[in-house]
């Protein structure tokens, strides 16, 4: 459905504009290296002009990618080469790469035939609505009920349906308890590509008759979307959306909560982990606003509970983001690794070198800290700290800054292989660790 904006209760008359839609024209995106602390200071400076996006972390001898807006791009082009700080510009225009990055949706039409002819209308080879995903979890709910169960776990700010889907075959046997992997798409809404990766591994594990005993040996437990309200909003008002979109109680609500951007929590700091501590912002128009309170957001609650309820048998939490090329293993909030970080690190590297074999992507492999940045609150960590489960991994999708948020359809089978053969890898040697 369309999200509609529900009205506040009792109203409330300088309730801020909510776009129709926003527009990156002329936005540029750049890449920039410092090359020594000075350069870094810099370039951080310019990062707090208004309307500038960093996407990727201002760190030494590393790319940073930012965004900036048609008003300071002149300027802060000038400066960079002024300063003889070298940059590239990616893209002049990312409203155009936002068209181009994605199909156009069929017609009524075409959609109601494929519907008839194949059951759902779900592809992978454009980024879906929240609507078809879910159609599409019906559907295999209907057609596999032997191997597909809808579990609903909640409802998002904005009221829409949270279902994992379970996948799994076979009687348990008795004294045995069957291995289970979680895998979660979309905590950020910008990352689309997480969504699809997830819908395609699930689409195998069903739908593929090969995977049969993947299936019967380990139970599966999938939420494509976990974002559902921010993953609606990136598609039709601001495909740069990172949050949620709940929006503070009015006694909470203050000043600042009249510009644009400040609804919604980032997803990835709300969970109850060093909560509120490095790299989460107590800012709520912040891009990495931690909430109010750790879990204070209903998709965290939802999926955080789930998870406990089912700790003693998920061996593996995987959640799917992007973008960067990163295979993140726990400690987030801290240098410190992990008493187990040997392990965790021994069946990433299987994972990813088996990722390198499909058509040669190369994934990064460490902590956050030692690779992006030291952040808290993730949901990563909680899994691994909180409910014991000792396999926890933040996968950074594809690409490593071509496009970015903004990569195209047409890489939702190529990735979605490489990611699935990593996934299958680490699976295989849970079950012979069972
Ligand atoms: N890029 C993700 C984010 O900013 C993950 C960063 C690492 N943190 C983590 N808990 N894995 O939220
Ligand atoms: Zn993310």
């Amino acid at each position: 459905y369309d999200a509609v904006i529900a009205p506040i209760a009792g109203g409330i008359s300088n309730r801020k504009q909510i776009p129709n839609r926003v527009s990156y024209k002329k936005y540029q995106l750049i890449r920039v290296v410092p090359t020594d602390e000075d350069e870094v200071l810099d370039i951080e400076a310019m990062s707090e002009e208004p309307g500038v996006q960093v996407w990727m972390p201002i760190r030494l001898n590393k790319t940073a990618d930012l965004v900036l807006p048609p008003s300071v791009a002149r300027d802060v082009k000038r400066f960079l080469s002024q300063r003889e700080i070298e940059f590239v510009v990616v893209s002049s225009d990312l409203e155009r790469s936002i068209a181009k990055q994605n199909p156009k949706s069929p017609s009524l039409n075409q959609k109601s035939e494929l519907k008839a002819t194949k059951g759902h209308t779900m592809t992978w080879n454009r980024y879906h609505r929240y609507q078809d995903i879910l159609d599409y979890l019906m559907y295999l709910s209907e057609h596999y009920p032997h191997l597909v169960e809808l579990l609903p776990i909640g409802k998002t700010s904005e009221g829409r349906q949270l279902k994992v889907v379970k996948i799994s075959s076979g009687q348990t046997k008795e004294n045995v308890v069957k291995p289970a992997i979680w895998i979660d798409g979309g905590i950020h809404a910008r990352e689309w590509i997480a969504p699809a990766v997830a819908l395609y591994v699930m689409r195998q594990l069903v739908e593929n008759k090969s995977y049969r005993k993947l299936v019967s040996e380990v139970d599966w437990y999938i939420l494509p979307v976990v974002n559902a309200d921010g993953y609606e909003y990136s598609h039709t008002t601001d495909r740069l959306w990172r949050k949620s979109r709940s929006v503070a109680t009015e006694s909470a609500r203050t000043l600042w909560d009249t510009s644009y951007g400040c609804e919604g929590v980032d997803l990835n700091r709300n969970w109850d982990w060093h909560w509120g501590g490095v790299g989460a912002s107590r800012d709520p128009c912040s891009d990495t606003y931690a909430g109010s309170r750790a879990f204070s957001e209903p998709e965290t609650r939802a999926v955080s509970d789930f998870l406990l309820d089912h700790r003693d048998r998920i061996q593996v939490y995987l959640t799917l983001h992007s973008y960067s090329q990163m295979w993140l293993v726990p400690w987030s909030h801290t240098k410190k690794l992990a008493d187990d970080y040997d392990d965790m690190m021994y069946l990433a590297r299987q994972a990813t070198e088996s990722i390198q074999r499909v058509h040669g992507s190369q994934y990064q492999l460490g902590t956050s800290p030692s690779l992006l940045y030291a952040t808290s609150g993730g949901s990563d960590d909680w899994a691994k700290g909180k409910a014991g489960i000792k396999y926890s991994y933040t996968v950074e999708l594809p690409d490593k800054g071509v496009y970015g948020f903004l990569l195209p359809a047409e890489k939702i089978v190529p990735t979605s292989k490489e990611i699935f053969t990593g996934i299958k890898s680490i699976v295989k040697s849970i079950m012979k660790i069972n």
